[in-house]
């Protein structure tokens, strides 16, 4: 289900952080993919039910989140063939650790020895490594993953982490999701890389009592906004067995604090960080 045409909205930014907060608000509102130009920040949304309510709650959140008053947004329409040939443009195969790289399908890389490729076309859904939480939960997956494990990854998207964490090795994923652009993509991508049979995808919005109900995993990995991953952290708790491990990125700097209290007060230990542009990505091992 493609739309004929993508909302494209373009914010003025006046500084590095002011671009990396508002591309923060543009994913937490659905956008499917955002690019600077000049200082401008330009974000591609499907098109909203009603327009000048979007306009008006993304306009609150900017004015609260960047304390700017008079902030400058503008929006234009762009028609899917122009979008997708943009993208194509734009979208180059990316080097995330040593060991992962991230590619189009259009790309060709050179296959390297201990290099783990994971081929991924953009689509409708969030997460093609453009953006820095995508990138930390990839590192910190790769950190925490044991060979033959069996793990969930909340909030897939375009299947980036499932398909990651299939490569470096786990044995099964559960990849749920509560939008079902990210279930097409997902599945997608798991045929792009001829992983479908290891993996259930689910459209499937997790509460704290559908985890709490949807145990034991060896690891989960959630890549999701700060105010829904706090809720969830008892549940990932009942949902992993009893060293599993949890990676958790769409951390701000200034969340830090709270995800760190609400993880301790659930007996999750701290085992690896990972900081880039402002954004945390943090991997806890469960005590027992
Ligand atoms: C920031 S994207 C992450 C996508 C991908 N995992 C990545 O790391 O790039 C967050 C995804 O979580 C999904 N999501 C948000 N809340 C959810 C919930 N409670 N249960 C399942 N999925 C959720 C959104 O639809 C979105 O696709």
């Amino acid at each position: 289900m493609v739309p004929d045409s993508w909302l494209v909205l373009s914010v003025s930014c006046r500084s590095a952080l002011e671009l990396e907060k508002c591309s923060g608000v543009m994913f937490d509102f659905g956008a499917t993919a955002v690019e600077e130009i000049n200082g401008d920040l330009i974000t591609y949304f499907l098109p909203p039910d009603n327009l000048g309510n979007f306009l008006n709650l993304i306009r609150m959140d900017l004015n609260e989140g960047l304390e700017i008053e008079e902030m400058f947004l503008a929006y234009s329409w762009q028609r899917h063939e122009d979008w997708s040939h943009l993208w194509k443009r734009g979208f180059l195969p990316k080097k995330i650790s040593k060991k992962l790289v991230v590619k189009p399908s259009w790309c060709a890389t050179e296959s390297q020895e201990d290099v783990v490729t994971v081929v991924i076309d953009p689509g409708m859904a969030f997460g093609t490594a453009e953006h820095p939480t995508t990138r930390g939960a990839l590192r910190l997956v790769e950190k925490a993953l044991s060979p033959g494990q069996k793990i969930m990854d909340v909030g897939c998207g375009s299947g980036i982490l499932t398909i990651a964490a299939i490569r470096l090795g786990a044995s099964h994923v559960l990849s749920l999701d509560s939008d079902p652009y990210a279930i097409e993509a997902t599945s997608a991508n798991l045929q792009r890389n001829g992983i479908v049979e290891k993996v259930n995808v689910q459209l499937e919005k997790a509460s704290q009592s559908w985890l709490e109900n949807n145990g034991e995993w060896e690891g989960i990995v959630a890549n999701i906004q700060s105010d829904t991953l706090l809720p969830l952290i008892d549940g990932f708790k009942n949902a992993l067995n009893k060293q599993g491990w949890l990676v958790l990125s769409g951390i701000m700097a200034d969340e830090w604090t709270s995800i760190l209290s609400r993880t301790e007060e659930c007996k999750f230990n701290v085992r690896g960080m990972d900081a880039e542009k402002g954004w945390i990505s943090a991997w806890f091992e469960s005590d027992g």
